[in-house]
């Protein structure tokens, strides 16, 4: 039996249970590998794939993400809109507000957004200047976009550490029993993030990413901090990092100026 059990997650859900489509695995490759094969087959937007395991769990750039089936949530959401896929740049950022407003319902406490798809957790407690010992990843996201003559096709992953993994990664990592007083129900936090994004996507569709910016940066980790541009792996190009703008674009403060940059392959470091 997965951990999941969906008749008990609709209740949490509540009045919005009927915008989901849940199915709960013991196992999978990547719960988005499975979702994108059965949105070919025409899954519905609202469809939601959650596995206890991924044998191959995807970040950006074919990067691994590590879960465990007791220490993690690890799921992926369908998303289906009319038109085309202009206006979208800041989606990973607007994912990221709602998993925020998601886990802050369950008084989360702590956590931080990094440009552009990083859920971090602040540890506060911490005492040091260097901005990479404050702060430890909490979750990632990962946005993957197609089109058709019927619209646009998004398929949002969230991988999530309930529990500090114990795996050696190249970035600090935290898990959310970190930031919550109290235990973690994981079907509780599964239904918390769920109700977000849908909240999230409604404003999103209508006044795109501009709608929720104030938001993302109040949240925003690194604002107003050196920093360091990564392309490729490879340092790129230094700045002061000053938030995002109506696309969701990065604003880096180099000595040229306000640059505006758009995701692509770049990776932002603390300096
Ligand atoms: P970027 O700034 O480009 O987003 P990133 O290192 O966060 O850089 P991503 O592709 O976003 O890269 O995330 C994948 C990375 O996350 C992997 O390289 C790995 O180091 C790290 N990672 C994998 N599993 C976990 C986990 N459970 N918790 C935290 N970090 C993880
Ligand atoms: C990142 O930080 O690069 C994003 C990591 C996203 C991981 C989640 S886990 C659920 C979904 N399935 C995957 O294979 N990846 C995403």
């Amino acid at each position: 039996m997965p951990l999941i059990d969906p008749v008990l997650l609709k209740t949490r859900l509540g009045t919005q249970a009927g915008r989901f489509d849940v199915d709960a695995l013991a196992a999978c490759d990547s719960t988005s590998s499975e979702l994108l094969r059965r949105a070919e087959r025409g899954a519905p937007s609202g469809t939601v794939i959650v596995a206890d395991e991924q044998s191959a769990g995807r970040g950006r750039r074919g990067r691994q993400w590590l879960s465990g089936p007791a220490s993690s949530l690890t799921f992926s959401l369908l998303w289906r809109i009319p038109g085309s896929a202009a206006g979208l740049s800041g989606l990973s950022l607007a994912v990221g507000v709602a998993v925020a407003r998601g886990l802050e319902s369950l008084g989360a406490r702590g956590v931080r957004l990094k440009w552009p798809n990083d859920v971090l957790f602040e540890n506060d407690r911490v005492n040091s200047a260097q901005l990479g010992d404050k702060f430890a990843k909490l979750a990632g996201i990962l946005i993957e976009l197609s089109s058709d003559r019927r619209g646009v096709q998004v398929c949002i992953g969230i991988g999530l550490n309930l529990q500090t993994p114990e795996a050696e990664l190249a970035q600090a990592a935290a898990g959310l029993d970190q930031t919550l007083a109290g235990p973690v129900d994981r079907h509780a936090v599964l239904a918390a993030i769920l109700l977000a994004l849908i909240e999230v996507l409604d404003t999103f569709a209508v006044n795109g990413f501009a709608g929720l910016k104030n938001e993302w940066q109040s949240r925003h980790a690194w604002q107003d901090h050196p920093v360091h541009l990564l392309a490729d792996g490879e340092h790129s190009r230094s700045g002061i990092c000053r938030g995002v703008d109506d696309d969701g674009a990065l604003l880096l403060e180099t000595s040229v100026g306000i640059e505006r940059i758009l995701a692509g392959d770049l990776s932002l470091r603390a300096a």
